[in-house]
């Protein structure tokens, strides 16, 4: 948890008598849980009180993406009604806002705040909304259920340290490799996957210049799912592996491209505009496909099977304001 400011004041109730949650109050909205359902209530522009309800599952998993990613690159969609927008000092809370009918209708709202204020809110809701014995970084078929009246808590896992390499996993002083040792077993869905290492030979004094590993042998270790890690970073060229199974528990809206490599088995992606919602495409990706996201559009995965993805980011914090600008381009490629 990170040191509360001044500014990072969490507004929070005592927790409730019965279900035992604390409702939590952040600007104009509010946020509160029962047995199955997560409740946002706001006020609309013209006075209106309005409610949306998420199943608790949903919205515990993907505001622990939220909050692990630091806001992500753009827009993270909790649904098709709220979500945050990452300005990269601050970060918009919204409901209805990038919903065209929503928007159309005028019911609507979209507040800004400093990062640290919504980061301080959103960690304390999702370990008080967090049961003992549910993983919202899991498969669902590899942990216990998030419903319920409030039971203990689960503190550890929501507070994962993000894997991030400096350079290469792997390297000496690096993000190091996964290993039983490490509390990092070979996932049920991997087991035939081959754990051997490439053999190194570097001149005497490139030992720490030349490097390779197992990329599959390392994502079959994977704890989690929907969760990229930096295995190699060059410049502002950020390779994300990640392993999938389920639903990306979050709609990313992009602000930038961004580029995906199918690893093995196969994602399904549902594609829309990323300010209405209108859908766009759906794209099958199969092993040893490759996609390019466009910065305009919004996407979310669903992966039958765990399978492995590649997400290669380009994290130059000028693009997006470049993109605005019209100075670097919202598609990779023009034919
Ligand atoms: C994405 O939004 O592009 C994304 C996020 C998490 C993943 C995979 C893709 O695990
Ligand atoms: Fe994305």
């Amino acid at each position: 948890m990170n040191a509360p400011t001044e500014l990072a004041k969490v507004i929070a109730t005592q927790p409730d008598p019965t279900l035992g949650y604390k409702t939590f109050t952040l600007g104009s909205f509010t946020f509160a849980r029962d047995e199955y359902f997560a409740h946002i209530r706001w006020t609309t522009r013209d006075g209106r009180p309005l409610s949306h309800t998420m199943d608790v599952g949903n919205y515990l998993r993907a505001l622990m993406r939220d909050v692990a990613w630091g806001f992500f690159y753009g827009w993270v969609n909790f649904d098709n009604v709220v979500g945050t927008v990452n300005h990269y000092k601050s970060v918009d809370l919204y409901a209805g806002s990038y919903n065209g009918t929503m928007k159309d209708a005028g019911v609507d709202l979209l507040e800004n705040f400093p990062t640290d204020q919504i980061r301080a809110t959103f960690e304390q809701m999702l370990d008080d909304w967090t049961n003992e014995g549910f993983d919202p970084f899991a498969a669902p078929q590899e942990t216990g259920t998030p419903y319920g009246r409030k039971r203990g808590n689960n503190t550890a896992k929501i507070t994962r340290a993000r894997e991030l390499a400096t350079r290469c996993v792997g390297l000496k002083g690096d993000l190091p490799l996964r290993t039983d040792e490490r509390g990092a077993p070979v996932n049920r869905a991997f087991a035939d996957v081959p754990q051997d290492q490439p053999e190194l030979h570097p001149e005497p004094g490139f030992e720490n210049e030349v490097h390779a590993f197992n990329l599959f042998a390392f994502l079959s270790r994977s704890q989690v799912t929907w969760n990229p890690s930096f295995t190699s970073v060059v410049k502002y060229s950020y390779m994300c592996p990640t392993t999938e199974e389920h639903i990306l528990p979050i709609i990313h809206g992009n602000d930038r491209v961004e580029w995906f490599f199918q690893m093995c088995d196969e994602i399904h992606w549902d594609c829309s505009d990323k300010n209405t919602g209108k859908p766009l495409a759906r794209v099958i990706m199969k092993a040893g496909d490759m996609a390019a996201m466009p910065a305009y559009c919004r996407h979310q995965g669903y992966s039958p099977k765990r399978s492995m993805l590649l997400v290669w980011e380009n994290g130059s914090p000028n693009l997006v304001y470049e993109i605005q600008k019209g100075e670097a381009p919202e598609v990779p490629v023009k034919f």
